[in-house]
């Protein structure tokens, strides 16, 4: 008796994974601030939705769109993607046993619009000196890299402060004191490590100045 019950619970168990697997056909996104995001998965039965747990950061802005569960696809859409909406998402399909998948979503707001200035400062010895300066927000942080018309690195020399921009985004402000001559340009580069883009801006030194 013990060997025909020991099968029945085999056969019992195969029968019940073949029945809920998950399977999620892209599992990393990559999604741009304040886009839309649909991340899917498919299983083999019909499944309910259990959103009771939303966190309130959440509120209004997810979906679990229902109209294919019938079809075994489930799919959450996430609208006006923030930076906080990064991380693993669990696909887990319950019924009568269970199954679950794993999709990351990753969250990118490029460093686009620089603003950028140019003032001049009383620097030591009677000297003027100038001030340059690029700001930009975007998440995550960026890396501000320096560097005149001939490539030579100046990032040393200048003072990046990182305060909290809007809606979860990183406000970027770099500082490069220089004494350097009229029209020489300069670059600032927003080096976005994670996602391997960079932005820039250029500054020349004006040349009129009393
Ligand atoms: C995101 O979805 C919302 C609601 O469906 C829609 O109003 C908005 O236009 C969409 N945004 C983009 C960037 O597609
Ligand atoms: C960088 O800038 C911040 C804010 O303006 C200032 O408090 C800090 O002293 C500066 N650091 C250096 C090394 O200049
Ligand atoms: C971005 O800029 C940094 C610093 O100038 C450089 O080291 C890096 O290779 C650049 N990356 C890309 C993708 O252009």
């Amino acid at each position: 008796f013990e060997e025909v019950s020991l099968v029945k619970s085999l056969e019992l168990q195969q029968h019940k994974t073949s029945l809920f697997t998950v399977e999620v056909p892209q599992p990393q996104y990559i999604v741009e601030y304040g886009s839309n995001v649909t991340m899917e998965c498919r299983f083999r039965v019909n499944g309910k939705e259990n959103l009771n747990n939303q966190h309130s950061n959440y509120r209004g802005r997810v979906n679990l769109l229902k109209e294919k569960l019938q079809l075994g696809q489930s799919m959450l859409q996430i609208t006006n993607v923030k930076p906080t909406d990064a991380g693993t998402y669990l696909c887990l399909i319950g019924y009568e046993g269970a199954d679950y998948k794993t999709i990351t979503l990753q969250v990118k707001a490029p460093y686009r619009n620089i603003t950028k200035r140019t003032v001049t400062v009383q620097g030591t010895a009677g000297h003027s000196e100038w001030e340059l300066i690029c700001q930009s927000e975007g998440y995550p942080k960026a890396e501000v890299i320096w560097h005149n018309g001939e490539h030579q690195d100046f990032s040393a020399k200048a003072n990046t402060t990182y305060e909290a921009g809007t809606d979860q985004l990183y406000s970027v402000t770099s500082t490069l004191k220089t004494n350097t001559s009229v029209n020489e340009t300069f670059h600032c580069v927003f080096w976005n490590k994670e996602f391997k883009e960079n932005t820039s801006a250029i500054l020349i030194i004006p040349g009129n100045v009393s």
